[in-house]
């Protein structure tokens, strides 16, 4: 079936999506440089004023190629423009810890939602100048260069990865149980504070597994495509369809996939941990 002539192809689109990457990693070099602006949505969720220029950055030049595109973006929800069946998902900033206290680990990532489906995603690391990118079908690159899962087959022999929610300390579903399970079955775990770079590096083969319990639509947009199409597996913790707005995520090389899930099973039916 053809596309209509007014409907964008993906190359098109990842090359918007490329563009618009580097234009607001660029963004966050200079404010990492300059200094900037700090505030607190809570004492550990902070926001800064490169969050709110990236994301404009982003915004204003996605726009000006798709003009009747929709956008989700982090710092200001849900911009609809008509009826479009595209949505672009946003994290101006996955890494905001990391950004603010100069620790260099953190991206631009932006997801393509058409048709309930994701379809596109770019990741920009500007501080290793890294650009991960894939669209649905294709292959999975870095900086150009095709990616793919590691062969780690076995939970004893792999490097996980996770990450905590900001409400960690005011609820019991704070990941903390798994984390005593996987800390005691994995080869190592790692904490990198940018869950967008984590499920790159699955992608990459530098990690072999990724799970987390609360993510957003913005930090798992763009990466479980890059993910799925360096031949990775990602569900929800049953083992089910993942779903970007069902905040839970088991994410690996496919190998350890149901090894992860057994162990965060485990970890469930104990229930959570009481410190
Ligand atoms: C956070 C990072 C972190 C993850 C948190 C996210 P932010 O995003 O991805 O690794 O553990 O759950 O909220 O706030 O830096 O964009
Ligand atoms: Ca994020
Ligand atoms: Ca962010």
């Amino acid at each position: 079936m053809s596309r209509p002539s007014h409907q964008p192809d993906l190359t098109e689109l990842l090359e918007t999506a490329m563009a618009a990457a580097r234009e607001a990693g660029a963004i966050l070099t200079r404010y990492a440089q300059s200094g900037f602006r700090v505030e607190y949505k809570n004492p550990i969720n902070l926001v800064t004023e490169a969050d709110h220029a990236a994301e404009q950055s982003v915004i204003d030049s996605i726009r000006s190629r798709h003009p009747s595109h929709s956008f989700l973006a982090e710092e200001r929800g849900r911009v609809d423009h008509g009826s479009s069946s595209y949505v672009w998902i946003i994290d101006p900033l996955d890494g905001t810890t990391n950004f603010t206290h100069g620790f260099p680990t953190y991206c631009v990532s932006i997801g393509l939602e058409h048709q309930g489906q994701c379809v596109l995603g770019v990741i920009y690391d500007p501080t290793r100048d890294e650009l991960f990118s894939a669209t649905r079908g294709g292959s999975a690159h870095l900086n150009g260069r095709p990616i793919h899962v590691s062969q780690t087959a076995i939970l004893d022999q792999a490097l996980l990865v996770t990450g905590f929610a900001y409400d960690i300390r005011e609820t019991q579903q704070n990941n903390l149980d798994h984390f005593v399970r996987f800390a005691l079955r994995a080869q190592g775990i790692r904490r990198t504070g940018s869950a967008a770079l984590d499920l790159c590096y699955v992608a990459a083969g530098r990690f072999d597994g990724f799970w987390e319990v609360k993510l957003n639509p913005w930090d798992m947009a763009a990466g479980t495509v890059i993910l799925k199409e360096a031949g990775g597996e990602v569900t929800n913790f049953r083992g089910d369809t993942h779903s970007l707005y069902g905040k839970e995520l088991v994410a690996s090389n496919g190998k350890i996939h149901e090894a992860m899930l057994s162990v965060i099973q485990e970890s469930l039916r104990a229930g959570p941990l009481h410190p």
